[in-house]
């Protein structure tokens, strides 16, 4: 079928119908253009947002039903296959994948930005020790803003760039220091000699007493969660980044308020949920009891990992992450782990089962990327904030695009309002 030019809108009460332009979608769903319709007295109800596109953008797309995730035109599993987190970095912030030399010069970039003023350290003693990493990414992110006043007018394009290479490089360095913070164990400083997932994992996990050398493949399945984690649209913590970028805020506010909508339970907070019904389960002779429990209606445990409410059919993300998740456990030799096995059986009885198969719930990305940070010694609370690392690049790419748009204005939702009609002040002495 070709698609439609306009769409006519026409209404029961005699007025005359209205014509609306249909805006045509390289690929994906075509757009009715309704930014007219406020002028005649209407606006468009749709809570959650389901049946609005609230932007251009032209940096990922998701096709749920096809199982198709693409950054700036490439499938994601090719990304994963054959680039890694700083090219990826680059194709999604400049729109094409880097020639040899300007990926050796923004790796170069991206390494000379780890480091973090001295001062922060002093922001990081404000916090009690036993605070969740989010909470302390969220807060020493946005508090970059006091430390890097030089890169923050939003509308000059080189300040931008300043600013997205600061906050890739240097969320790195804050979530690794609110672990080690978080643990009690001394700041290590990064290793601008080694890559950016290595990197992470040297200020992780190693201590000033003693050598510590990155397993790779420790580093190079991290770099792949990084990838697949790097953007996927307009979804709530990207949305929130942009609408508070669209007032003008500085960056490092506006990526401190993503972080903080990431951090919700709905949206980041899933591969946590895997790990904590892994060791509910405990043992895998107790797993049809919880498989009973998932398939009984009058009960709401589902099976944390399973299901998407995009990808109905396959998430091109979870492909990917199930063959590193595999491998990984190949080769630390932890198949035998209880955990593992555990999860292992799950996928197993899940692709047999008639509940599952016919309601099309796959393991999710979230299944297995719970079950690597797990084999690399990543603490559940850390989950969120890697994340976090990974969806910074897919933000201050999304934020960059925005502000550069010739007719960029403030993000202004509108509202069905259904609070009172006017009324009148009643004094305290006389009110019932
Ligand atoms: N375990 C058992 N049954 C399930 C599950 C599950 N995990 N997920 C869905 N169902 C059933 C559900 O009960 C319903 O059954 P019926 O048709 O008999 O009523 C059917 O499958 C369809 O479910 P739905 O609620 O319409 O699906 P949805 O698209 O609204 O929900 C979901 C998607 C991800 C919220 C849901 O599958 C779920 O709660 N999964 C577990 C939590 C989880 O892993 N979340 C992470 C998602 S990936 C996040 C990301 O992309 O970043």
């Amino acid at each position: 079928m070709t698609v439609p030019t306009k769409v006519t809108l026409t209404f029961d009460n005699g007025q005359p119908p209205i014509e609306l332009p249909v805006l045509a979608g390289n690929l994906g769903p075509n757009v009715i253009d309704i930014r007219d319709l406020s002028k005649l007295g209407f606006l468009t109800y749709d809570p959650g947002f389901m049946s609005t596109a609230s932007c251009n953008s032209s940096i990922s797309f998701i096709d749920g039903e096809a199982g198709l995730l693409y950054y700036r035109g490439y499938p994601i599993e090719q990304l994963a296959q054959h680039s890694d987190f700083i090219e990826v970095s680059y194709l999604l912030i400049h729109g094409e994948l880097p020639t040899s030399e300007e990926k050796v010069a923004f790796d170069k970039t991206m390494r000379r930005h780890t480091m973090l003023h001295d001062q922060i350290n002093t922001v990081f003693r404000g916090f009690r020790r036993d605070a969740h990493p989010m909470a302390v990414l969220v807060g020493v992110t946005g508090a970059l803003s006091a430390f890097y006043h030089d890169s923050i007018d939003v509308f000059d394009a080189r300040n931008r760039e300043i600013s997205a290479y600061r906050l890739i490089a240097k969320v790195s360095t804050i979530a690794a220091m609110s672990y080690k913070y978080n643990m009690g164990e001394p700041f290590v400083y990064p290793q601008n000699r080694l890559g950016y997932a290595e990197n992470f994992l040297y200020m992780m996990f190693s201590m000033p007493s003693e050598p510590y050398v990155v397993n790779p493949v420790a580093a190079r399945a991290l770099d792949k969660i990084l990838v697949l984690h790097a953007d996927h649209e307009q979804n709530a913590s990207t949305s929130t980044v942009r609408l508070a970028g669209s007032s003008g805020a500085n960056p490092f506010a506006c990526i401190a308020a993503g972080m903080a909508s990431l951090w919700g339970p709905l949206h980041g907070g899933a591969n946590e949920a895997v790990l904590k019904m892994l060791e509910d389960i405990g043992d895998v002779s107790r797993i049809p009891e919880y498989i009973n429990r998932a398939k009984d209606k009058s009960n709401s445990f589902r099976l944390m990992g399973f299901g998407h409410r995009i990808y109905k059919n396959m998430d091109p993300r979870a492909a990917v992450m199930r063959q590193t998740c595999h491998e990984l456990l190949n080769e630390l030799q932890l198949t035998e782990d209880p955990l593992f096995k555990i999860a292992l059986e799950l996928e197993r009885i899940a692709a047999q089962d008639e509940y599952f198969i016919s309601r099309k719930l796959y393991p999710n990305v979230d299944f297995y990327s719970g079950i690597v940070f797990r084999a690399l010694g990543i603490p559940p609370s850390m989950f969120t904030a890697i994340f976090a690392l990974a969806r910074t690049v897919g933000w201050v790419a999304q934020w960059n695009e925005m502000l550069a748009e010739n007719n960029h204005r403030i993000g202004r939702p509108r509202q069905h309002y259904n609070g009172a009609a006017r009324r009148d002040y009643v004094p305290v002495a006389e009110r019932v």
